[in-house]
């Protein structure tokens, strides 16, 4: 047999090369290469499973893991030559070993296949980089804390329907995102349990003829333990779904939490300032400064949200075990993994540096009639029911506008005229920092829970 199909690990059964095209068309090393030093990590750990066992001697598995080091420095040091023909990682790195170590290079595949190798292959990268997003969360949530704890009494309007609701403040809203972190977090770390199990051992679909120790393989690989069915453990990627999921609803936080620096940003709103090397200017309009950070992160929410659609797409009705479809998996998971690692790091960078301007955003807290529910809730208190309060309050509000004035700002005489069971006592209630101060319950906004808040978050968080 003198063909190019020599070259090709899985060439005995062919006659004829195959066609260049589908050779590239169906090589996936362009983009697999990225799992090598898992691929090896997993390859030595096999090697010394199947010596335990008795499958291949202790010579032989030595002689295989040294070949794989070497393998691994010289793919560290970039001086491994990647080949299209070898069609994916895996069997570059197996073709390499025998060129380095002679026939017994061969033997590694022994009781395995790559169908089982890939599925590992992912599943240790996954949880690598899985650990590495859950610190990347962390430091931001700590940042975040460190905002709040500055601002904890620093007023803001809070909004409904983007229209000024009621007072709150800057350190409230600091937590409010925080909170929404702790849940990526603890979806991220729910995610990694189901991550962190073994395929190897399940080999082709049906596992394999030797007497193979598949809890000794997990333990070198620190996997929790193996896939307990082998058609299961090489045909699924749920895993990877579910993490594209929690990064998809990580991604749709940050792109509200982008959306309201974008709006903060601006000249109209000017709640913050956003230092100027997360910025960039416009080519046409000198004065421009745009909150390009921001909104690229809010952009870039789509493309993760549209892997997590390519890869429950590409999983939906395939059979059992292993289909070459599979094979698409890793870019959709790659991509996703890059951007929000980029987009945390983007972030960790400019929210420390993120300044509120305090007295615009008071003031803008005054404009909207803010306090009105605080009106509404003082008379309550003074015995009139909530819906004829809020009557009274109402119209207090229309004769503001008319007047240009707050409700701080009307004369006692002018706000009796609306409900007589009104005092000089409801001045207190009608500034903003009264407002805040008075929602003073468990998640509540006044200053003083804001802190048990942030103090009870950092507790938390100094256990991570
Ligand atoms: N490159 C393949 C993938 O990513 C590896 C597994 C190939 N298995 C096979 N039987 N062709 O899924």
């Amino acid at each position: 047999m003198a063909n190019d199909q020599d070259n090709k690990l899985w060439g005995g059964r062919f006659t004829e090369s195959t066609d260049a095209f589908v050779e590239a068309f169906t090589a996936s090393v362009q983009f697999d290469r990225r799992l090598a030093t898992h691929d090896i990590a997993g390859s030595i750990a096999h090697a010394k499973m199947l010596a335990k066992v008795g499958v291949i001697t202790t010579e032989e598995s030595r002689a295989i893991i040294e070949g794989l080091g070497d393998i691994l420095a010289d793919i560290e040091m970039g001086q491994f030559e990647w080949s299209i023909a070898l069609e994916d990682v895996h069997m570059n790195i197996e073709a390499k070993l025998t060129e380095k170590i002679g026939s017994v290079g061969k033997k590694l595949h022994t009781g395995r296949s790559r169908n089982d190798q890939v599925a590992t292959d992912i599943r240790l990268y996954l949880r690598q980089e899985i650990d590495t997003v859950c610190l990347q969360i962390t430091e931001l949530q700590k940042t975040l804390l460190q905002q709040a704890k500055q601002e904890n009494d620093t007023i803001m309007p809070g909004f409904t329907h983007l229209q000024t609701a009621q007072p709150v403040t800057f350190g409230h809203h600091m937590m409010a995102w925080f909170e929404m972190l702790q849940r990526d977090y603890e979806r991220f770390q729910d995610c990694r349990k189901r991550v962190n199990k073994m395929p190897l051992g399940a080999a082709a679909l049906a596992g394999t003829t030797f007497p193979i120790d598949r809890v000794y393989t997990a333990q070198i690989l620190e996997f929790d333990e193996p896939c307990l069915n082998s058609l299961d453990a090489v045909s699924d990627r749920d895993f990877a779904i579910e993490f594209s999921a929690a990064a998809s609803i990580l991604m749709m936080h940050f792109s509200r939490f982008s959306e309201e620096l974008v709006l903060w940003a601006s000249a109209q709103f000017n709640f913050v300032d956003i230092p100027d090397r997360f910025c960039t200017g416009s080519s046409i309009m000198p004065q421009k400064k745009n909150p390009d950070v921001p909104e690229l992160v809010r952009g870039k929410s789509a493309r993760v949200m549209g892997s997590l659609t390519t890869l429950l797409t590409l999983m939906k009705s395939q059979p059992l075990a292993y289909n070459k479809d599979n094979q698409e998996d890793k870019e959709p998971l790659f991509d996703t993994i890059d951007t929000i690692q980029g987009c945390l790091r983007a972030y960790n960078g400019m929210m420390p540096a993120l300044k509120p301007n305090r007295d615009i955003m008071k003031k803008a807290a005054f404009q909207g009639y803010s306090t009105a529910t605080d009106l509404a809730d003082y008379l309550v208190k003074k015995g009139i029911p909530f819906r004829d309060a809020h009557e009274v309050v109402g119209k207090s509000v229309a004769y503001g506008i008319e007047q240009n004035k707050d409700l701080s700002e009307l004369s006692l005489p002018e706000i009796r005229h609306f409900c007589d069971k009104i005092e000089q006592d409801v001045f207190e209630v009608l500034t903003l920092d009264g407002s805040v101060k008075a929602r003073d319950h468990l998640g509540g906004t006044a200053p003083r829970q804001v802190l048990i808040a942030i103090e009870n978050a950092q507790r938390a968080l100094a256990k991570r």
